[in-house]
């Protein structure tokens, strides 16, 4: 499974990098409005650290807007893919934006139907927002359990990126799926590497080397 950085911060991108465990960057607006500066520099300077899909919405609302957006944002560097929401117009920009070869996200996806259609159109990934679902008493990851089922029943070539990752649980649920991607904030990260029995265990083999150097030293 692929692991996506959710943020359109530079900086906690460049710190994650260094792992060698992120493939790529979902933004979104609310995401961008974050950040200062020119966002076609950050979503270009975010590409050239990651060297990966690097996700960018579009903010129109009709699909010709869309469309003309979508070119735009696909201009400023080979790894973006162009994001739309799951709508009439987004599924009809959706077609088109992939119909001249451009990588087209489907965001805010919160059913298995809305799933099926974006992948009849051609995503390139499809984004249900697990998150979202359970905070309105949904499951989340059954919806994920749902889209994979009928991606494979069809063999769609669509990735299923899971999206509004709230916690690690949720990580190891779409892995246990075998969704594509995950998209998760920088501190879900950092969490995925937290276990207080790595940590016991650290400070206990130093410690133990620690003594028995110091007792070869004076014995
Ligand atoms: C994904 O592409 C979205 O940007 C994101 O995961 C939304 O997450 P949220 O529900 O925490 O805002």
């Amino acid at each position: 499974m692929k692991f996506f950085v959710d943020t359109g911060n530079l900086k906690e991108i460049q710190n994650l990098v260094p792992l060698g465990i992120v493939d790529g960057v979902t933004t979104n607006p609310s995401l961008l409005a974050k950040e200062s500066g020119d966002v076609r520099l950050l979503l270009k300077q975010i590409c050239e650290t990651v060297q990966g899909p690097v996700s960018a919405e579009v903010v129109a609302t009709d699909a010709a807007g869309m469309v003309r957006e979508g070119r735009e944002l696909a201009a400023i560097d080979r790894h973006i893919v162009v994001k739309v929401p799951f709508t009439r117009e987004g599924v009809k920009a959706c077609r088109t934006l992939t119909g001249e070869g451009l990588r087209v996200n489907v965001t805010l996806v919160f059913s298995a139907t809305q799933a099926l259609i974006a992948a009849k159109v051609g995503a390139t990934y499809v984004s249900p927002f697990v998150g979202r679902l359970d905070d309105i008493a949904t499951s989340g990851m059954d919806l994920i359990r749902q889209i994979v089922e009928i991606y494979e029943n069809y063999g769609f070539t669509t990735e299923v990126l899971v999206a509004s990752v709230r916690h690690p649980m949720h990580v190891v649920e779409a892995a246990r799926m075998g969704a594509d991607v995950c998209t998760c904030p920088a501190a879900v990260i950092e969490a995925l590497f937290k276990h207080p029995l790595t940590d016991i265990g650290l400070e206990r083999f130093l410690k133990d080397w620690e003594t028995a150097q110091a007792s070869r030293v004076t014995g």
